[in-house]
């Protein structure tokens, strides 16, 4: 067992801190956000993640996990300090570390008594970062540290499985006894570590996203070839996936991707990689392609109805995708954004993230149901894959809108079952 301390309660560090409890650890949490650290002291997460709750009011009940209002607190009863703060975008796309620094700064003021200490940036950083960023601030403070890196591979919606499951585990350190220290803490984990240097780990967190982000534009564009070409995508996908060097998954295509991670993290690569006089064509292009993407959406509307202009447009799924309540680069804003350019009366409905998105698009009318945003359509986009949106039946859509017309932007429905239904999907 150890105690750690997680500074900063967003779904990384709550769920890695929850986790971190489950299997046996002692750990503190502290956040700069006072109504957040109250929100988990509580046991009510301040967002929405599959099985949170549940495990965080049990962590906090055995007293493995306890949430503390200053950072005195959180660094005092730590040997382990991990760095959960966000690592956001600028206009530019650069990587903004500023939370990132003054996190640093406080944990160095709080750490007064000569303790050695190790402390492991799990925040999404640029390879570089931990050792230009976080260790002269420590050095400045003259405190005894080692450092470690230790990037996340949480899905959202799934953060907490994988964080109590993960199918794999990269650890950065700045010498062996550090790679020794951190080992020690995934003894739980049934799966591969990879022990590295410190750059190195930071690199392996936007390769994976990187690629996995490619994998997604490669659909999408293949699926948009496909539908050039007539072929059928899922035909073909079936026969790429079966190559052991591709596999199937990811390359799911429709409407593009979003999220807090694969546009951020792909666009950081890029501007990093530019300024260091590097020309990465590539990821310029999964971006490129990824912008554009859910055009063809909205064109498959047009092809049905012509001019959309006072045509009234149901958006399925306001949040970057299902399970989640994260609206961050959700393609449904570009989607409605284009749609109300367009003249078009457009409804939206998402189980969890409609409030958060009326903020944003307050145009947009957002409903309590799927059957309030079908009421009277012309036509509907499905963006996000949420389970429930899944099991919707060409009943549904036939008896509910004005005119059956249905655009599968997430690939969730199954054609040969959208009898009546003007339906159409990518590729
Ligand atoms: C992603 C990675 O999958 C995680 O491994 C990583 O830890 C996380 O970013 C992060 O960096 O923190 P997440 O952003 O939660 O996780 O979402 P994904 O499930 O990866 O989906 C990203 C986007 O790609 C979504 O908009 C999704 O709809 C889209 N997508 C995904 C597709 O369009 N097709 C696919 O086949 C898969």
């Amino acid at each position: 067992m150890t105690n750690l301390s997680v500074v900063g309660l967003g779904p990384v560090g709550l769920c890695s801190a929850v986790a971190f409890a489950t299997q046996g650890h002692r750990v503190i949490g502290f956040d700069i956000d006072a109504k957040r650290r109250g929100q988990a002291a509580q046991g009510e997460p301040p967002f929405y993640e599959k099985g949170i709750e549940t495990a965080l009011r049990k962590v906090l009940r055995a007293k493995r996990f306890s949430v503390v209002d200053t950072m005195d607190a959180a660094i005092e009863p730590a040997t382990i300090v991990f760095l959960c703060v966000g690592t956001p975008s600028r206009e530019d796309g650069s990587m903004d570390d500023s939370g990132l620094r003054s996190a640093t700064k406080s944990i160095a003021e709080a750490w007064r008594d000569g303790k050695r200490r190790t402390v492991v940036v799990k925040s999404t950083v640029l390879p570089g970062t931990t050792d230009h960023v976080v260790r002269p601030i420590l050095e400045a403070a003259g405190r005894p540290f080692r450092l470690g890196v230790n990037p996340e591979f949480l899905r959202e919606g799934r953060a907490l499985e994988d964080a109590l499951r993960p199918d794999r585990v990269v650890l950065g350190a700045d010498g062996p006894e550090t790679a020794r220290i951190l080992k020690s803490l995934y003894r739980f984990a049934k799966c591969p570590i990879l022990a590295t240097d410190l750059k190195t780990a930071e690199a392996v967190k936007y390769a994976t996203n990187s690629f996995l982000a490619t994998k997604v534009a490669f659909a999408d564009e293949l699926a948009n070839l496909c539908d050039a070409l007539d072929v059928s995508y899922d035909e073909v996908h079936k026969g790429l996936g079966l190559d052991p060097r591709i596999n199937p998954r990811f390359l799911v295509p429709g409407v593009g991707f979003g999220g807090s991670c694969f546009p951020k993290d792909v666009r950081a690569l890029v501007s990093a990689g530019r300024r260091r006089g590097a020309e990465p064509r590539l990821l310029e292009a999964v971006l490129a392609q990824n912008e554009v993407q859910y055009q063809r959406a909205i064109a498959f509307l047009e092809e049905e109805l012509g001019d959309l202009n006072g045509k009234r447009i149901a958006i399925l799924g306001l949040a970057f995708k299902g399970d989640t309540d994260d609206i961050r680069e959700t393609r449904a804003l570009p989607i409605a954004r284009s749609l109300l350019a367009k003249g078009a009366l457009v409804v939206g409905y998402d189980p969890l993230a409609g409030p958060a998105f009326s903020q944003v698009v307050p145009e947009v009318k957002v409903v309590d149901s799927v059957k309030e945003a079908l009421a009277g359509a012309d036509g509907t986009i499905l963006q996000g894959d949420w389970p429930a949106f899944s099991r919707l039946t060409a009943k549904d859509f036939v008896t509910t809108m004005a005119t059956p017309v249905v655009v599968d932007g997430r690939r969730i429905l199954d054609p040969k079952k959208m009898r009546g239904v003007r339906f159409h999907r990518i590729g």
